[in-house]
């Protein structure tokens, strides 16, 4: 070969990288984008973290967390029956740890949950007196979100205030302080982090009686001064039976009020259950066919669980302008709650990573939904 024709193609190989290796590097960088990067000009996206995630223990999930979400919930180290044990006596070892572990990451970070009747320490559960539920209320959000002012994103200062038909659900707070306790909250929430976003959170508000009763929730703060930023609509699902125009209809509803909507604890059930929602005091009596998939969930469920999410997305990238946030409620289905309720020692598949942390169809559906 003469040095002409040496020299052409040192040229072509020069121009060819030039021109290969930007393709190349970007096909790989596409490749590595995640969740949060597919949506990063849409929503937030996000998930809910166990002890051992946050603590960097189960380190296949912190991989996936890192790469994948740009939004932490705590699933269960905020609620007060952890943070506040005994009148008075507050832990924030889990919490702060938490908080430090999406501060690291450089997360939006979601305080769960302020002021709800489940996960309560007992000795609110047997508190009768006015002056006392007052003083617990102002003590305990003064402590736990004036701790976290300026760290936390925002708070689900409310949570599951509603029955399904929409009326005010019965709880130690209403009972003992009246309906106005729902404002208190807020109002309390926002001289202890002022800067803090405040949401109202709840299971089946897209459907319309309850619906109802959270915009009943929306326009009583607002009309008592007291500041609400979001709704969240928690979206715990099933396969197969997904209200896409009762989620539609909230979620223009909510907007039209002034509110953002997140969708704040996505999770598909996969498996048989009589009844829908996330009242965490239902239980199911087990009976044959309740765990019908203890080894592996079969093609034709996988599919439509990945077709469901799907839909769901377009769902949420359609109305965008209104949706600042979606969280999963839990990485991998071996983390989610739906393995133990309604019914303890199931094999449920309601997420997008699977026992192995492995994604499953459902996540590359949403990873090239907008390709
Ligand atoms: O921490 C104790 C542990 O010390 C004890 O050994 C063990 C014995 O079973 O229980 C542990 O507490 C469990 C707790 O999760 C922490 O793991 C409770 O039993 C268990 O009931 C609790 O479940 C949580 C549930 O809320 C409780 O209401 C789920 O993990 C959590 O995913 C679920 O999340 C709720 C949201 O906060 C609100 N929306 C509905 C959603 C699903 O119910």
């Amino acid at each position: 070969m003469n040095l002409k024709s040496i020299y052409i193609l040192f040229l072509f190989l020069c121009f060819g990288g030039v021109l290969y290796f930007p393709c190349f590097a970007q096909k790989q960088q596409k490749e590595k984008r995640g969740l949060k990067d597919v949506y990063n000009t849409d929503f937030l996206i996000g998930t809910a973290l166990n002890i051992s995630q946050f603590e960097r223990k189960d380190i296949r999930a912190d991989k996936i967390i890192r790469h994948e979400f740009n939004c932490i919930t705590p699933e269960n180290v905020l609620k007060a029956e952890v943070v506040q044990p005994a009148w008075g006596r507050f832990d924030f070892r889990l919490s702060d740890k938490f908080v430090d572990y999406g501060i690291r990451n450089n997360m939006s970070i979601v305080g769960h949950t302020l002021i709800w009747h489940s996960q309560l320490p007992p000795f609110v559960k047997n508190i009768t007196s006015k002056d006392s539920l007052q003083q617990f209320m102002e003590q305990h959000i003064a402590k736990v979100a004036g701790r976290y002012s300026g760290k936390i994103k925002g708070w689900d200062v409310l949570n599951e205030a509603l029955n399904e038909d929409g009326s005010f659900r019965n709880s130690v707070f209403l009972e003992v302080l009246g309906k106005d306790y729902i404002t208190n909250a807020f109002k309390l929430a926002a001289m202890a982090s002022p800067h803090t976003e405040l949401y109202y959170n709840d299971y089946n508000i897209e459907q319309p009686a309850k619906r109802n009763g959270a915009i009943t929730i929306i326009k009583q703060l607002q009309l008592a001064g007291a500041r609400i930023d979001a709704i969240g609509i928690q979206g715990h699902w099933h396969l197969g039976k997904i209200p896409y125009q009762d989620i539609e209809e909230s979620i223009i509803a909510f907007s039209e009020l002034g509110v953002k909507v997140m969708i704040t604890e996505l999770d598909l059930e996969v498996l048989p259950r009589d009844f829908s929602g996330a009242e965490v005091g239902h239980r199911m009596v087990n009976s044959p066919g309740l765990n019908p998939y203890p080894k592996a969930l079969p093609d034709s469920l996988q599919r439509r669980l990945a077709t469901d999410y799907e839909k769901l997305f377009k769902l949420f990238l359609k109305h965008k302008d209104k949706i600042s946030r979606v969280t999963f409620w839990g990485v991998a289905d071996g983390n989610s709650w739906l393995n133990d309720w309604p019914l303890k020692g199931r094999t449920n598949y309601p997420l997008l990573f699977d026992r192995n942390y492995q994604p499953k169809e459902a996540y590359y559906k949403l990873i090239n939904l907008k390709l």
